[in-house]
């Protein structure tokens, strides 16, 4: 008998993890959604894997592009998450940022602590999510903390409480 999803969503909160915004194209489409479900895979080759719902828009367009870049946020970078991760603003949300087009066409954000430009190499339907693995194909990184989220909330590494 599986857990409720109250249950669940409230255990899975004690998990703190990093932020990315995955971005991705397909043509002319360009789209990113907030994403914290994010995984190395393998060193050889080198393989990631993100969680997206396949109800989002960013779904879709992973789908049928192929490609999607993991840009991993920095501290002071929790505004994007949040206009990321909001449905109001889903088709004003790279014009609120400054990125610069990457060797997939995928958006690489300015001033994320890294960006890994992937092209999908397998896709799996768990539940209400796809799992999609990427093989990395270029990465770029800068010298920044990360942004933390725990517990419903962002966090930096030198936090006290
Ligand atoms: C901190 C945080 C983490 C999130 N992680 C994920 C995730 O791993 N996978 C996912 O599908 N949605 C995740 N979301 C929700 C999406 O960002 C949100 O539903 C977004 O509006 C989807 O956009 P789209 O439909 O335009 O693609 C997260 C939201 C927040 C605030």
């Amino acid at each position: 008998m599986p857990i409720n999803e109250e249950r669940f969503r409230d255990v899975l909160r004690n998990w703190a993890s990093g932020v990315t915004v995955v971005t991705t194209r397909a043509g002319d489409k360009i789209h990113g959604m907030t994403v914290s479900a994010f995984s190395s895979v393998s060193a050889y080759p080198p393989l990631v894997l993100v969680c997206a719902n396949q109800s989002s828009t960013t779904h879709g367009v992973i789908e049928q592009g192929g490609v999607f870049t993991v840009n991993i946020l920095a501290a002071h970078q929790a505004d994007i998450s949040n206009v990321f991760a909001s449905p109001e603003n889903e088709d004003t949300r790279l014009e609120s940022v400054s990125w610069s087009v990457g060797e997939t066409g995928a958006p690489l954000i300015d001033e994320a602590l890294a960006c890994l430009e992937c092209t999908v190499t397998s896709a799996h339907q768990e539940g209400s999510h796809t799992i999609y693995v990427g093989q990395v194909e270029a990465v770029h990184t800068s010298n920044a903390e990360p942004l933390i989220y725990y517990q419903g909330s962002y966090r930096a590494l030198h936090d006290d409480d």
